[in-house]
Protein backbone atom coordinates (compact mmCIF):
# COMPACT_ATOMS: atom_id res chain seq x y z
CA UNK A 1 0.00 0.00 0.00
CA UNK A 2 2.74 2.21 -1.14
CA UNK A 3 2.77 4.15 -4.61
CA UNK A 4 5.12 6.52 -6.01
CA UNK A 5 1.62 8.08 -7.92
CA UNK A 6 -1.34 7.21 -7.04
CA UNK A 7 -4.40 7.91 -9.06
CA UNK A 8 -7.74 8.40 -7.38
CA UNK A 9 -10.18 8.02 -10.26
CA UNK A 10 -10.34 5.16 -13.29
CA UNK A 11 -12.17 7.79 -15.62
CA UNK A 12 -10.61 9.59 -18.63
CA UNK A 13 -8.66 11.97 -16.63
CA UNK A 14 -7.70 9.10 -14.49
CA UNK A 15 -6.29 6.65 -16.60
CA UNK A 16 -5.08 9.31 -19.24
CA UNK A 17 -2.45 10.39 -16.01
CA UNK A 18 -1.80 6.67 -15.49
CA UNK A 19 -0.45 6.41 -18.63
CA UNK A 20 1.52 9.30 -19.08
CA UNK A 21 2.65 8.83 -15.68
CA UNK A 22 3.69 5.23 -16.74
CA UNK A 23 5.24 6.40 -20.19
CA UNK A 24 7.35 8.80 -18.28
CA UNK A 25 9.18 6.66 -15.88
CA UNK A 26 8.13 2.98 -15.89
CA UNK A 27 9.99 2.42 -12.94
CA UNK A 28 8.10 4.21 -10.37
CA UNK A 29 5.08 2.30 -8.90
CA UNK A 30 2.18 3.75 -9.77
CA UNK A 31 -1.61 2.93 -9.03
CA UNK A 32 -5.11 4.25 -10.10
CA UNK A 33 -7.54 3.50 -7.02
CA UNK A 34 -11.33 3.56 -8.15
CA UNK A 35 -14.64 2.99 -6.40
CA UNK A 36 -15.85 1.26 -9.93
CA UNK A 37 -14.35 -1.16 -12.09
CA UNK A 38 -13.05 1.05 -14.22
CA UNK A 39 -14.95 0.67 -17.78
CA UNK A 40 -17.57 1.32 -15.77
CA UNK A 41 -16.58 5.37 -14.70
CA UNK A 42 -18.65 8.05 -15.93
CA UNK A 43 -16.95 8.86 -18.87
CA UNK A 44 -18.38 5.88 -20.62
CA UNK A 45 -21.42 8.22 -20.49
CA UNK A 46 -19.95 10.82 -22.78
CA UNK A 47 -21.64 10.52 -26.16
CA UNK A 48 -20.83 13.36 -28.74
CA UNK A 49 -17.61 13.87 -29.09
CA UNK A 50 -14.25 15.84 -28.35
CA UNK A 51 -12.78 18.87 -29.52
CA UNK A 52 -10.16 19.86 -31.49
CA UNK A 53 -8.84 21.82 -34.73
CA UNK A 54 -8.00 19.61 -36.97
CA UNK A 55 -9.63 20.90 -39.33
CA UNK A 56 -10.61 17.73 -41.26
CA UNK A 57 -14.00 18.86 -42.58
CA UNK A 58 -13.32 22.76 -42.52
CA UNK A 59 -10.09 23.75 -44.07
CA UNK A 60 -10.25 26.99 -42.05
CA UNK A 61 -10.16 25.64 -38.77
CA UNK A 62 -7.16 26.48 -36.24
CA UNK A 63 -6.56 25.98 -32.77
CA UNK A 64 -6.63 29.89 -32.26
CA UNK A 65 -10.41 29.70 -33.47
CA UNK A 66 -10.53 27.01 -31.07
CA UNK A 67 -8.92 28.80 -28.30
CA UNK A 68 -11.35 31.86 -28.91
CA UNK A 69 -14.24 29.87 -29.04
CA UNK A 70 -13.87 28.21 -25.80
CA UNK A 71 -13.12 31.93 -24.11
CA UNK A 72 -16.43 33.46 -25.54
CA UNK A 73 -18.34 30.41 -24.43
CA UNK A 74 -16.81 30.72 -20.88
CA UNK A 75 -18.63 33.89 -20.56
CA UNK A 76 -15.04 35.33 -20.41
CA UNK A 77 -14.10 33.43 -17.14
CA UNK A 78 -12.10 30.84 -18.43
CA UNK A 79 -8.36 31.86 -17.82
CA UNK A 80 -6.67 32.26 -21.29
CA UNK A 81 -3.43 30.95 -21.38
CA UNK A 82 -4.91 27.52 -19.96
CA UNK A 83 -7.46 27.34 -23.09
CA UNK A 84 -4.95 28.02 -25.65
CA UNK A 85 -2.51 25.26 -24.03
CA UNK A 86 -5.21 23.09 -24.37
CA UNK A 87 -6.72 23.55 -27.73
CA UNK A 88 -3.09 23.59 -29.41
CA UNK A 89 -2.43 20.63 -27.93
CA UNK A 90 -5.76 19.03 -29.16
CA UNK A 91 -4.55 17.81 -32.63
CA UNK A 92 -1.59 16.60 -30.76
CA UNK A 93 -3.80 14.42 -28.59
CA UNK A 94 -6.09 13.24 -30.69
CA UNK A 95 -3.37 11.51 -33.13
CA UNK A 96 -2.06 9.68 -29.69
CA UNK A 97 -5.19 8.47 -29.08
CA UNK A 98 -5.75 7.41 -32.46
CA UNK A 99 -2.45 5.54 -32.17
CA UNK A 100 -3.44 4.01 -29.20
CA UNK A 101 -6.33 2.69 -31.21
CA UNK A 102 -9.11 4.61 -30.30
CA UNK A 103 -12.07 4.04 -32.92
CA UNK A 104 -12.69 7.17 -34.24
CA UNK A 105 -16.01 7.99 -37.11
CA UNK A 106 -14.16 8.33 -40.82
CA UNK A 107 -14.82 10.72 -43.21
CA UNK A 108 -14.39 8.81 -46.83
CA UNK A 109 -11.44 9.81 -47.23
CA UNK A 110 -10.06 8.10 -44.38
CA UNK A 111 -9.79 10.85 -42.31
CA UNK A 112 -11.26 10.78 -38.39
CA UNK A 113 -14.91 12.50 -38.98
CA UNK A 114 -15.90 16.18 -37.24
CA UNK A 115 -19.64 17.28 -36.53
CA UNK A 116 -20.55 20.95 -35.74
CA UNK A 117 -21.23 21.30 -31.68
CA UNK A 118 -22.57 24.19 -29.78
CA UNK A 119 -20.61 27.39 -29.20
CA UNK A 120 -18.12 26.51 -32.05
CA UNK A 121 -17.81 28.41 -35.45
CA UNK A 122 -16.31 25.25 -37.57
CA UNK A 123 -16.86 21.55 -37.34
CA UNK A 124 -14.27 20.49 -34.95
CA UNK A 125 -15.98 17.84 -33.11
CA UNK A 126 -14.34 14.60 -33.47
CA UNK A 127 -16.47 11.25 -32.63
CA UNK A 128 -17.09 7.85 -33.01
CA UNK A 129 -20.72 7.54 -33.73
CA UNK A 130 -22.59 8.76 -30.64
CA UNK A 131 -20.24 7.03 -27.80
CA UNK A 132 -17.30 8.79 -27.79
CA UNK A 133 -16.48 8.73 -24.20
CA UNK A 134 -17.03 5.18 -24.13
CA UNK A 135 -14.65 4.02 -26.78
CA UNK A 136 -12.03 6.24 -24.92
CA UNK A 137 -12.41 4.83 -22.05
CA UNK A 138 -11.77 0.96 -23.01
CA UNK A 139 -9.21 1.78 -25.47
CA UNK A 140 -7.35 3.82 -22.35
CA UNK A 141 -8.05 1.08 -20.16
CA UNK A 142 -6.35 -1.66 -22.15
CA UNK A 143 -3.32 0.48 -22.63
CA UNK A 144 -3.05 0.85 -19.12
CA UNK A 145 -2.99 -2.75 -18.36
CA UNK A 146 -0.65 -2.77 -21.28
CA UNK A 147 1.91 -0.60 -19.30
CA UNK A 148 0.93 -2.73 -15.95
CA UNK A 149 -0.62 -0.07 -14.20
CA UNK A 150 -1.66 -1.30 -10.95
CA UNK A 151 -5.58 -1.34 -10.24
CA UNK A 152 -7.16 -0.82 -6.93
CA UNK A 153 -10.67 -1.56 -7.96
CA UNK A 154 -13.79 -0.83 -5.66
CA UNK A 155 -11.87 0.64 -3.15
CA UNK A 156 -13.91 4.28 -2.21
CA UNK A 157 -11.22 6.96 -1.22
CA UNK A 158 -12.28 8.56 2.52
CA UNK A 159 -10.25 11.19 2.95
CA UNK A 160 -6.78 13.06 2.01
CA UNK A 161 -3.91 12.66 4.45
CA UNK A 162 -1.26 15.53 4.59
CA UNK A 163 1.27 16.75 7.39
CA UNK A 164 0.03 20.39 6.38
CA UNK A 165 2.41 20.89 3.49
CA UNK A 166 2.89 17.55 1.75
CA UNK A 167 0.70 15.30 0.98
CA UNK A 168 1.25 11.85 2.70
CA UNK A 169 -1.62 9.81 1.21
CA UNK A 170 -5.78 8.78 1.25
CA UNK A 171 -7.18 6.70 3.58
CA UNK A 172 -9.80 4.58 1.37
CA UNK A 173 -11.95 1.91 2.45
CA UNK A 174 -11.99 -1.48 0.62
CA UNK A 175 -15.15 -2.37 -0.78
CA UNK A 176 -14.80 -5.87 -1.15
CA UNK A 177 -13.77 -6.32 2.85
CA UNK A 178 -15.06 -3.22 4.39
CA UNK A 179 -11.55 -2.74 5.61
CA UNK A 180 -9.64 0.98 5.88
CA UNK A 181 -6.35 1.69 4.84
CA UNK A 182 -4.02 4.26 4.58
CA UNK A 183 -2.37 4.25 1.14
CA UNK A 184 0.91 6.06 1.15
CA UNK A 185 1.80 8.05 -2.01
CA UNK A 186 4.36 10.63 -2.75
CA UNK A 187 2.49 12.41 -4.89
CA UNK A 188 -1.61 11.87 -5.47
CA UNK A 189 -3.55 12.43 -8.36
CA UNK A 190 -7.53 13.62 -7.74
CA UNK A 191 -9.22 12.58 -10.75
CA UNK A 192 -12.76 11.85 -9.04
CA UNK A 193 -14.97 13.36 -11.38
CA UNK A 194 -17.84 15.80 -11.50
CA UNK A 195 -20.76 16.47 -8.17
CA UNK A 196 -23.74 17.00 -10.96
CA UNK A 197 -25.21 13.97 -8.90
CA UNK A 198 -26.11 17.50 -6.39
CA UNK A 199 -29.53 17.56 -8.14
CA UNK A 200 -30.16 14.08 -7.78
CA UNK A 201 -32.99 13.08 -9.96
CA UNK A 202 -32.32 16.22 -12.51
CA UNK A 203 -29.14 15.01 -13.72
CA UNK A 204 -27.25 13.19 -17.04
CA UNK A 205 -24.67 12.26 -14.31
CA UNK A 206 -23.71 8.55 -13.03
CA UNK A 207 -24.79 7.73 -9.80
CA UNK A 208 -21.43 8.26 -8.79
CA UNK A 209 -20.34 11.38 -9.93
CA UNK A 210 -21.02 12.62 -5.94
CA UNK A 211 -17.48 14.66 -6.28
CA UNK A 212 -15.82 12.80 -3.46
CA UNK A 213 -12.54 14.26 -4.15
CA UNK A 214 -13.63 17.88 -4.37
CA UNK A 215 -15.46 17.21 -0.85
CA UNK A 216 -12.36 15.64 0.39
CA UNK A 217 -10.24 18.68 -0.67
CA UNK A 218 -12.78 20.59 1.26
CA UNK A 219 -12.63 18.88 4.58
CA UNK A 220 -8.46 19.06 4.27
CA UNK A 221 -8.93 22.87 4.16
CA UNK A 222 -7.94 23.35 0.69
CA UNK A 223 -9.15 25.59 -1.77
CA UNK A 224 -11.91 24.70 -4.20
CA UNK A 225 -13.29 27.33 -7.35
CA UNK A 226 -15.78 28.66 -9.12
CA UNK A 227 -18.23 26.14 -7.36
CA UNK A 228 -21.51 28.23 -8.17
CA UNK A 229 -21.00 27.19 -12.13
CA UNK A 230 -22.78 24.36 -12.91
CA UNK A 231 -23.95 23.85 -16.51
CA UNK A 232 -27.53 22.41 -17.69
CA UNK A 233 -27.14 20.53 -21.00
CA UNK A 234 -29.95 21.52 -22.66
CA UNK A 235 -31.32 17.89 -23.82
CA UNK A 236 -31.85 15.71 -21.07
CA UNK A 237 -34.57 12.71 -21.78
CA UNK A 238 -38.11 14.13 -19.77
CA UNK A 239 -38.39 11.22 -17.49
CA UNK A 240 -35.01 10.34 -16.47
CA UNK A 241 -32.80 13.27 -17.23
CA UNK A 242 -30.31 11.06 -19.02
CA UNK A 243 -28.44 12.96 -21.96
CA UNK A 244 -29.23 13.28 -25.38
CA UNK A 245 -26.15 14.52 -27.29
CA UNK A 246 -25.55 17.63 -28.75
CA UNK A 247 -24.08 15.68 -31.43
CA UNK A 248 -28.23 15.22 -32.02
CA UNK A 249 -28.70 18.85 -32.60
CA UNK A 250 -24.94 19.07 -34.54
CA UNK A 251 -26.41 16.14 -37.17
CA UNK A 252 -29.44 18.53 -37.66
CA UNK A 253 -32.35 18.34 -34.62
CA UNK A 254 -34.41 20.78 -34.42
CA UNK A 255 -35.81 22.79 -31.25
CA UNK A 256 -39.62 23.19 -30.99
CA UNK A 257 -42.18 24.27 -28.83
CA UNK A 258 -45.74 23.25 -28.45
CA UNK A 259 -46.94 25.71 -31.66
CA UNK A 260 -44.45 23.10 -33.61
CA UNK A 261 -42.13 26.58 -33.60
CA UNK A 262 -38.09 26.51 -34.18
CA UNK A 263 -37.48 28.72 -30.86
CA UNK A 264 -34.24 29.00 -30.95
CA UNK A 265 -34.40 31.87 -33.75
CA UNK A 266 -35.59 34.34 -31.34
CA UNK A 267 -32.62 33.94 -29.08
CA UNK A 268 -29.89 32.88 -31.00
CA UNK A 269 -30.77 33.89 -34.85
CA UNK A 270 -27.82 32.54 -36.35
CA UNK A 271 -26.26 29.48 -34.61
CA UNK A 272 -30.15 28.57 -33.40
CA UNK A 273 -29.67 24.69 -31.66
CA UNK A 274 -26.05 25.15 -31.90
CA UNK A 275 -25.60 27.96 -29.67
CA UNK A 276 -23.80 27.49 -26.67
CA UNK A 277 -25.41 25.22 -23.79
CA UNK A 278 -26.32 28.35 -21.50
CA UNK A 279 -27.91 29.85 -24.01
CA UNK A 280 -30.01 27.07 -25.10
CA UNK A 281 -30.87 25.65 -22.00
CA UNK A 282 -32.07 28.76 -20.78
CA UNK A 283 -34.24 29.35 -23.99
CA UNK A 284 -36.00 26.25 -23.22
CA UNK A 285 -36.90 27.25 -19.74
CA UNK A 286 -38.28 30.27 -20.90
CA UNK A 287 -40.51 28.74 -23.42
CA UNK A 288 -41.56 26.12 -20.80
CA UNK A 289 -42.12 28.99 -18.08
CA UNK A 290 -44.18 31.36 -20.60
CA UNK A 291 -46.48 28.48 -21.33
CA UNK A 292 -45.05 27.00 -24.65
CA UNK A 293 -43.85 23.66 -23.45
CA UNK A 294 -45.80 20.65 -23.47
CA UNK A 295 -46.91 19.20 -19.93
CA UNK A 296 -47.48 15.01 -19.48
CA UNK A 297 -49.65 13.74 -17.01
CA UNK A 298 -47.31 13.47 -14.52
CA UNK A 299 -46.85 17.18 -14.13
CA UNK A 300 -43.33 16.56 -16.15
CA UNK A 301 -42.72 19.67 -18.42
CA UNK A 302 -40.50 19.68 -21.28
CA UNK A 303 -40.04 20.75 -25.26
CA UNK A 304 -39.13 18.50 -28.22
CA UNK A 305 -35.94 17.74 -29.95
CA UNK A 306 -37.43 16.80 -33.43
CA UNK A 307 -34.85 14.11 -35.36
CA UNK A 308 -37.46 12.28 -37.36
CA UNK A 309 -36.19 14.56 -40.92
CA UNK A 310 -33.05 12.97 -40.14
CA UNK A 311 -34.08 9.57 -41.59
CA UNK A 312 -33.43 6.33 -40.14
CA UNK A 313 -30.32 5.64 -42.04
CA UNK A 314 -28.56 8.70 -40.32
CA UNK A 315 -30.00 7.89 -36.94
CA UNK A 316 -28.91 4.69 -37.04
CA UNK A 317 -25.21 5.48 -37.73
CA UNK A 318 -24.75 8.37 -36.14
CA UNK A 319 -26.81 8.32 -33.03
CA UNK A 320 -27.73 4.60 -32.06
CA UNK A 321 -27.13 4.77 -28.53
CA UNK A 322 -29.44 7.70 -28.59
CA UNK A 323 -31.99 5.87 -30.20
CA UNK A 324 -31.65 3.47 -27.88
CA UNK A 325 -32.07 5.31 -24.65
CA UNK A 326 -34.80 7.23 -26.52
CA UNK A 327 -36.88 3.78 -26.78
CA UNK A 328 -35.86 2.27 -23.38
CA UNK A 329 -36.17 5.26 -21.33
CA UNK A 330 -38.99 7.06 -23.09
CA UNK A 331 -40.70 4.64 -25.14
CA UNK A 332 -40.21 7.01 -28.28
CA UNK A 333 -38.74 5.66 -31.48
CA UNK A 334 -36.39 9.29 -33.08
CA UNK A 335 -36.83 7.88 -35.71
CA UNK A 336 -40.66 8.22 -36.08
CA UNK A 337 -41.79 10.84 -32.90
CA UNK A 338 -39.36 13.78 -31.53
CA UNK A 339 -37.98 13.38 -28.07
CA UNK A 340 -39.52 14.81 -25.34
CA UNK A 341 -36.50 16.50 -23.69
CA UNK A 342 -36.11 19.16 -20.55
CA UNK A 343 -32.47 20.76 -19.36
CA UNK A 344 -30.67 18.53 -16.97
CA UNK A 345 -27.76 19.00 -15.15
CA UNK A 346 -24.31 17.64 -16.71
CA UNK A 347 -20.86 19.57 -15.81
CA UNK A 348 -19.10 21.50 -13.13
CA UNK A 349 -17.18 24.09 -14.18
CA UNK A 350 -15.74 24.44 -10.93
CA UNK A 351 -13.77 22.13 -8.78
CA UNK A 352 -10.55 21.82 -7.01
CA UNK A 353 -8.29 24.92 -7.67
CA UNK A 354 -5.11 23.84 -9.50
CA UNK A 355 -2.69 26.30 -11.37
CA UNK A 356 -1.94 25.17 -15.34
CA UNK A 357 0.59 22.32 -13.69
CA UNK A 358 -2.57 20.76 -11.93
CA UNK A 359 -0.81 21.50 -9.29
CA UNK A 360 -3.21 22.31 -6.05
CA UNK A 361 -1.56 24.19 -2.61
CA UNK A 362 -0.48 21.36 -0.84
CA UNK A 363 2.33 19.40 -2.14
CA UNK A 364 2.24 16.64 -3.95
CA UNK A 365 -1.45 16.94 -4.79
CA UNK A 366 -3.05 16.87 -7.81
CA UNK A 367 -6.24 17.26 -9.57
CA UNK A 368 -6.91 16.33 -13.24
CA UNK A 369 -10.33 16.49 -15.00
CA UNK A 370 -14.15 17.70 -13.92
CA UNK A 371 -13.08 17.11 -10.37
CA UNK A 372 -10.35 20.11 -11.20
CA UNK A 373 -10.58 24.20 -11.79
CA UNK A 374 -7.81 25.09 -13.60
CA UNK A 375 -9.65 27.21 -15.80
CA UNK A 376 -10.56 26.34 -19.11
CA UNK A 377 -14.25 26.57 -19.24
CA UNK A 378 -14.99 30.04 -17.11
CA UNK A 379 -18.46 30.18 -16.69
CA UNK A 380 -19.84 27.72 -19.28
CA UNK A 381 -18.18 24.78 -21.03
CA UNK A 382 -18.65 24.17 -24.80
CA UNK A 383 -19.32 20.90 -25.77
CA UNK A 384 -16.85 18.27 -26.81
CA UNK A 385 -14.24 20.23 -24.27
CA UNK A 386 -14.54 17.96 -21.49
CA UNK A 387 -12.87 14.88 -23.05
CA UNK A 388 -10.63 17.06 -24.05
CA UNK A 389 -10.03 18.49 -20.98
CA UNK A 390 -9.67 15.43 -19.46
CA UNK A 391 -6.52 13.91 -21.61
CA UNK A 392 -4.69 17.23 -22.23
CA UNK A 393 -4.96 17.95 -18.15
CA UNK A 394 -4.85 14.29 -17.17
CA UNK A 395 -1.47 14.08 -19.16
CA UNK A 396 -0.06 16.84 -17.64
CA UNK A 397 -0.60 15.96 -14.50
CA UNK A 398 0.86 12.07 -14.54
CA UNK A 399 4.05 14.13 -16.23
CA UNK A 400 4.04 16.47 -13.37
CA UNK A 401 3.22 13.73 -10.60
CA UNK A 402 6.47 11.97 -11.59
CA UNK A 403 8.50 14.63 -11.45
CA UNK A 404 7.46 15.54 -7.76
CA UNK A 405 7.87 11.36 -6.91
CA UNK A 406 10.96 11.44 -8.33
CA UNK A 407 12.80 14.03 -6.44
CA UNK A 408 10.72 13.70 -2.79
CA UNK A 409 10.57 11.28 0.12
CA UNK A 410 7.53 9.56 1.17
CA UNK A 411 6.23 11.88 4.05
CA UNK A 412 6.13 10.36 6.92
CA UNK A 413 3.12 10.58 9.27
CA UNK A 414 -0.68 9.78 9.44
CA UNK A 415 -0.85 6.65 11.45
CA UNK A 416 -4.28 7.86 13.45
CA UNK A 417 -6.01 8.53 10.04
CA UNK A 418 -7.22 5.05 9.56
CA UNK A 419 -8.54 5.05 13.32
CA UNK A 420 -10.39 8.19 12.67
CA UNK A 421 -12.31 7.38 9.61
CA UNK A 422 -13.22 3.88 11.15
CA UNK A 423 -14.59 5.40 14.35
CA UNK A 424 -16.90 7.82 11.58
CA UNK A 425 -17.93 4.27 9.99
CA UNK A 426 -18.54 2.75 13.58
CA UNK A 427 -20.88 5.98 14.08
CA UNK A 428 -22.76 5.25 10.97
CA UNK A 429 -23.25 1.40 11.90
CA UNK A 430 -24.07 2.20 15.49
CA UNK A 431 -26.64 5.30 14.97
CA UNK A 432 -30.75 4.68 14.62
CA UNK A 433 -31.64 5.95 11.38
CA UNK A 434 -34.82 7.63 11.77
CA UNK A 435 -34.71 8.62 7.96
CA UNK A 436 -33.65 7.34 4.81
CA UNK A 437 -31.47 7.62 2.55
CA UNK A 438 -33.28 7.48 -0.62
CA UNK A 439 -35.83 10.35 0.74
CA UNK A 440 -33.05 12.84 1.82
CA UNK A 441 -31.21 12.34 -1.57
CA UNK A 442 -34.34 13.28 -3.67
CA UNK A 443 -34.97 16.27 -0.87
CA UNK A 444 -31.28 17.13 -1.89
CA UNK A 445 -32.13 16.93 -5.61
CA UNK A 446 -35.56 18.82 -5.29
CA UNK A 447 -33.75 21.86 -3.56
CA UNK A 448 -31.20 21.88 -5.80
CA UNK A 449 -32.96 22.09 -8.93
CA UNK A 450 -35.51 24.28 -7.41
CA UNK A 451 -33.66 27.31 -5.83
CA UNK A 452 -29.91 26.68 -7.65
CA UNK A 453 -31.43 25.69 -11.37
CA UNK A 454 -31.32 27.33 -14.28
CA UNK A 455 -32.71 30.49 -13.28
CA UNK A 456 -32.26 31.88 -9.68
CA UNK A 457 -32.75 35.13 -7.64
CA UNK A 458 -31.39 36.00 -4.10
CA UNK A 459 -35.06 35.05 -2.17
CA UNK A 460 -35.13 31.80 -3.56
CA UNK A 461 -31.52 30.95 -2.71
CA UNK A 462 -32.12 32.18 0.32
CA UNK A 463 -34.98 30.11 1.48
CA UNK A 464 -33.10 26.97 -0.37
CA UNK A 465 -29.79 27.43 1.49
CA UNK A 466 -32.17 27.20 4.69
CA UNK A 467 -33.72 24.15 3.60
CA UNK A 468 -30.24 22.41 2.67
CA UNK A 469 -29.23 23.42 6.17
CA UNK A 470 -31.90 21.99 7.65
CA UNK A 471 -31.30 18.78 5.28
CA UNK A 472 -27.37 18.83 6.52
CA UNK A 473 -28.50 18.73 9.78
CA UNK A 474 -30.61 16.20 9.67
CA UNK A 475 -28.79 13.98 7.31
CA UNK A 476 -26.05 13.79 10.06
CA UNK A 477 -28.28 12.33 12.46
CA UNK A 478 -30.97 10.94 11.10
CA UNK A 479 -29.45 8.66 8.80
CA UNK A 480 -27.61 5.14 9.39
CA UNK A 481 -26.37 2.30 7.79
CA UNK A 482 -29.17 -0.07 7.66
CA UNK A 483 -26.83 -3.16 6.02
CA UNK A 484 -24.68 -4.05 8.87
CA UNK A 485 -22.60 -6.67 7.01
CA UNK A 486 -18.99 -5.26 6.05
CA UNK A 487 -18.75 -7.28 2.32
CA UNK A 488 -19.72 -5.34 -0.53
CA UNK A 489 -21.79 -2.76 1.61
CA UNK A 490 -23.10 -0.35 -0.76
CA UNK A 491 -25.72 1.19 1.88
CA UNK A 492 -22.40 2.41 3.58
CA UNK A 493 -20.88 3.72 0.59
CA UNK A 494 -23.72 5.47 -1.22
CA UNK A 495 -24.16 7.44 2.92
CA UNK A 496 -20.89 8.48 2.33
CA UNK A 497 -21.08 9.62 -1.10
CA UNK A 498 -24.12 11.30 0.29
CA UNK A 499 -22.41 13.11 2.90
CA UNK A 500 -19.73 14.40 0.06
CA UNK A 501 -22.80 15.69 -1.70
CA UNK A 502 -23.92 17.88 0.99
CA UNK A 503 -20.39 19.03 1.43
CA UNK A 504 -20.46 20.59 -2.00
CA UNK A 505 -24.23 21.42 -2.25
CA UNK A 506 -23.38 23.70 0.76
CA UNK A 507 -20.06 25.17 -0.72
CA UNK A 508 -22.19 25.57 -4.38
CA UNK A 509 -24.75 27.35 -2.29
CA UNK A 510 -22.74 29.30 -0.48
CA UNK A 511 -20.80 30.64 -3.66
CA UNK A 512 -23.78 31.41 -5.40
CA UNK A 513 -25.07 33.64 -2.92
CA UNK A 514 -22.04 35.72 -3.20
CA UNK A 515 -22.10 36.41 -7.08
CA UNK A 516 -24.54 39.18 -8.08
CA UNK A 517 -24.75 39.00 -11.42
CA UNK A 518 -25.13 36.93 -14.46
CA UNK A 519 -22.59 34.85 -16.43
CA UNK A 520 -22.33 32.01 -18.57
CA UNK A 521 -24.30 29.37 -17.00
CA UNK A 522 -25.05 31.34 -13.63
CA UNK A 523 -28.12 33.61 -14.27
CA UNK A 524 -29.82 35.17 -11.41
CA UNK A 525 -32.79 37.00 -12.40
CA UNK A 526 -32.62 39.72 -9.89
CA UNK A 527 -29.24 40.19 -11.43
CA UNK A 528 -29.66 39.31 -14.91
CA UNK A 529 -26.30 41.21 -16.31
CA UNK A 530 -22.54 40.28 -16.88
CA UNK A 531 -20.74 42.64 -14.20
CA UNK A 532 -16.82 42.68 -15.14
CA UNK A 533 -16.24 45.33 -12.91
CA UNK A 534 -17.18 44.21 -9.79
CA UNK A 535 -17.51 40.15 -10.51
CA UNK A 536 -14.81 39.01 -13.55
CA UNK A 537 -13.07 36.74 -10.86
CA UNK A 538 -12.64 33.62 -9.95
CA UNK A 539 -14.37 32.61 -6.02
CA UNK A 540 -11.28 30.57 -4.75
CA UNK A 541 -12.85 29.12 -1.28
CA UNK A 542 -11.59 26.72 1.37
CA UNK A 543 -13.27 25.81 4.62
CA UNK A 544 -11.52 26.87 7.74
CA UNK A 545 -11.83 23.99 11.19
CA UNK A 546 -14.70 25.55 12.79
CA UNK A 547 -17.21 25.29 9.17
CA UNK A 548 -16.97 28.87 8.08
CA UNK A 549 -15.84 29.72 4.91
CA UNK A 550 -12.36 31.45 3.84
CA UNK A 551 -14.19 33.43 0.70
CA UNK A 552 -11.14 34.72 -2.12
CA UNK A 553 -11.27 36.67 -5.48
CA UNK A 554 -8.73 34.84 -8.00
CA UNK A 555 -7.79 36.84 -10.88
CA UNK A 556 -8.63 35.81 -14.54
CA UNK A 557 -6.34 35.59 -16.62
CA UNK A 558 -7.44 38.00 -19.99
CA UNK A 559 -4.49 38.32 -21.36
CA UNK A 560 -5.72 37.03 -24.59
CA UNK A 561 -9.04 38.37 -25.63
CA UNK A 562 -10.97 41.56 -24.19
CA UNK A 563 -13.94 40.59 -22.64
CA UNK A 564 -16.74 41.29 -25.13
CA UNK A 565 -20.84 41.07 -25.25
CA UNK A 566 -20.98 37.67 -26.93
CA UNK A 567 -23.66 36.90 -29.15
CA UNK A 568 -24.90 34.19 -31.27
O1 LIG B 1 -23.85 16.48 -25.75
C1 LIG B 1 -22.90 15.74 -25.52
O2 LIG B 1 -22.60 14.80 -26.24
C2 LIG B 1 -22.07 16.03 -24.38
C3 LIG B 1 -20.84 16.37 -24.59
C4 LIG B 1 -20.10 17.11 -23.58
O3 LIG B 1 -20.61 17.30 -22.47
O4 LIG B 1 -19.00 17.57 -23.87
Amino acid sequence: MKFDVLIVGAGGAGLYSALSAVQENPDLKIAVLSKVYPTRSHTGAAQGGINAALANVDPTDNEEAHTFDTIKGSDYLADQQAVRFMCYEAPRIIREMEHMGVPFSRLNNGKIAQRPFGGASKDRTCYSADKMGHVMLHTLYEQAIRYGVNFLNEWFMLNIVHNGEQVIGVTALNIATGEVKLIRAKAVILATGGHSRIYWGYTSNALGCTGDGTAAVLRAGLPVKDMEFLQFHPTGLRKSAILVTEGARGEGGYLLNNRGERFMAKYAPSKMELAPRDLVSRSIMTEIREGRGFKDEEGREYVHLDLTHLGAEKIKERLPQIRELTIDFEGVDPIKEPIPIKPTAHYAMGGIDTNLRCETPLKGLYAAGEAQCVSVHGANRLGGNSLLDIVVFGKVAGKEAVRFAETNQFASGGEGKVADDEKFIQTLFDRKGTETLGDLRNELGEIMFRHFGVFKNGAEMEEGYRKLKNLIERAHRNLAVEDKSKVFNTDLVSLLEFYNLLEIADVLAYASLQRKESRGSFTRTDYPKRDDENFLYHSVISKREDGSYDYQKGEVDISLYEPAERKY
